[in-house]
């Protein structure tokens, strides 16, 4: 077991924040996924980050419910400005998940609370904002 898979597992009983990775784990311009859960409950989830800050998206596009990552935790169109869907090339912009170019223009990804907190990235519980997408 790798230590993100080890990271992945720590939910705190106190505040149901879940660490994801550590911080340093996501570079400028990069991102990673994150499998969830097991049986009916998995979800997966990925996070980027973009000009220092950090957001979250379930990993599933708007259009078709295709994972977005062409390889994994590659999320990035080359130019690093934007999120680009791997089955059939829709653009998303980093900061709300919105669709701009591709079959599923004006829809968005479904944004998942993240937050950057020390050295680690967390997974907010349901309900808890963490601001439009992300931190
Ligand atoms: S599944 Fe993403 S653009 Fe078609």
């Amino acid at each position: 077991m790798s230590d993100d898979q080890g990271m992945n597992q720590e939910i705190a009983a106190d505040t149901g924040r879940q660490v994801l990775c550590r911080a340093a784990d996501i570079a400028e311009a990069a991102g990673k996924g994150f499998v969830l859960g097991e049986g009916r409950q998995k979800r997966e989830v990925f996070v980027v980050r973009k000009e220092g800050r950090i957001y979250g998206y379930v990993n599933s596009c708007p259009h078709a419910g295709t994972p977005l990552d062409w390889m994994p935790d590659r999320f990035f169109t080359n130019d690093g400005r934007f999120l680009i869907c791997a089955t059939h090339g829709a653009l998303f912009e980093v900061e709300d998940g919105m669709c701009l170019r591709g079959p599923c223009r004006g829809l968005a990804l479904e944004a998942v609370p993240v937050i950057e907190e020390g050295e680690e990235i967390l997974l907010l519980p349901v309900g808890e904002p963490a601001g439009p997408a992300g931190c």
